[in-house]
């Protein structure tokens, strides 16, 4: 007699499709500094890239919100810039403000990083805090690693800290596309070698966070979020059959419709310029789409965070569903509206 065993993972079955009666949850940085917990361990480690680069701390920090709110999903805990840092690029964060990198604007500037094979032995802690997480986290738990698309890296990496139109960035596209591409694919080969290593230590899925996509014009979106995120999911997809992936292009508006059927991702992580009704009718017929509520309610929390949960859920549950935020979570939000949010959800 044959038995089907039900995987346990929801956001696993979310993944593959599956229409679920409460959707999964997990939150874009669920670990982080609104909790008390986890600015207790970042002094501990003394300052974000050493906690970074601690795989006991950094594992410690990813189960923080897995033990206080029980989430179908943890992320890895590390960012989006230490792979510039693997390449060789000087990284260091300005408390209060944010990252800060030594620029790359010209062809000597490229000829300062290392080659993409180069990057293991700087991101091999980060490998050990995945195969931490494999044997910490719950057995209903999905482990989801991450990198940075190669575009929103580069904006990083060419302006040097964070921007608000991305100017350098696009700058560089225009004036020296030579210098542009050769980052671009230094950073996409970086990228598929990342990821490739965090699934053979053990996470299940990973998520392409594209945070810059919004910045793109119609073209460059084409050029430069979709073909690169392309690259990505096929080479992973031919290395590993069995790993999810999850796409986010913030910001795609209405692109956000060639990105789903363009680019073979499990799932499409939606923010909150588009409205969940719009992603529902118009992305979840082709695939799982997780998002959508907006952020800043957890700040204000109140009846308006419950009616906009229940919203959400509503409008995502004739399909594959994960439920999210549009972005991540903000400092300033008190910790029990995230309790109040996974009740509406839960029930
Ligand atoms: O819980 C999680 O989400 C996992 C860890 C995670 C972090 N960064 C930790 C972090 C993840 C998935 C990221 C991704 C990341 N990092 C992105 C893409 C997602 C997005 O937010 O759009 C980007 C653009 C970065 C780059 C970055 N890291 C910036 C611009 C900053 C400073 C601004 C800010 O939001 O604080 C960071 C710092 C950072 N990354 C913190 C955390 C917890 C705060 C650092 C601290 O503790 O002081």
């Amino acid at each position: 007699m044959m038995t089907v065993t039900q995987c346990t993972k929801t956001i696993m079955r979310a993944l593959n499709g599956e229409t679920l009666p409460t959707p999964p949850v997990w939150m874009m940085r669920q670990a982080g500094r609104y909790l008390p917990e986890y600015m207790a361990t970042r002094a501990q480690a003394g300052d974000f890239l050493s906690l970074c680069y601690n795989p006991d701390l950094a594992t410690e920090v990813t189960l923080q919100p897995i033990r206080r709110y029980g989430f179908d999903a943890a992320i890895l805990f590390a960012d989006i810039l230490l792979v510039p840092q693997a390449l060789g690029a000087d990284l260091w964060f300005v408390t209060g403000e944010g990252p800060r990198l030594s620029t790359i604007t010209t062809e000597q500037d490229m000829g300062k990083l290392g080659p993409a094979e180069d990057i293991h032995e700087t991101l091999a802690p980060i490998y050990q805090t995945v195969r931490n997480l494999t044997s910490a986290l719950p057995a209903e738990t999905t482990l989801i690693g991450f990198a940075g698309a190669p575009w929103t890296v580069a904006t990083y990496m060419i302006a040097g800290r964070g921007t608000p139109d991305q100017a350098p960035a696009h700058a560089l596209m225009r004036e020296n596309v030579v210098v542009f591409d050769a980052l671009m694919d230094r950073i996409t080969k970086a990228t598929i070698l990342y990821l490739a290593e965090q699934i053979k230590a053990g996470a299940e899925v990973v998520k392409i966070f594209d945070s810059w996509a919004g910045s793109l014009s119609a073209q460059a979106f084409d050029r430069y979020c979709i073909a690169p995120h392309i690259e990505i999911v096929t080479v992973l997809k031919a290395q590993f059959p069995d790993v999810k992936i999850i796409g986010f292009p913030r910001g795609a508006a209405g692109k956000y419709i060639d990105y789903t059927v363009q680019v073979d991702v499990d799932c499409v992580a939606v923010d909150t310029a588009v409205s969940s009704a719009w992603a529902a009718e118009n992305l979840q017929p082709k695939t799982c789409v997780q998002g959508n509520l907006d952020q800043t309610l957890l700040v204000s929390g109140g009846d308006k965070l419950v009616s906009e949960t229940k919203r959400v859920v509503e409008a995502f549950k004739g399909g594959a569903h994960i439920f999210n935020l549009g972005h991540g979570i903000t400092p300033d939000a008190p910790p029990e509206n995230v309790s109040l949010m996974l009740e509406a959800i839960r029930g």
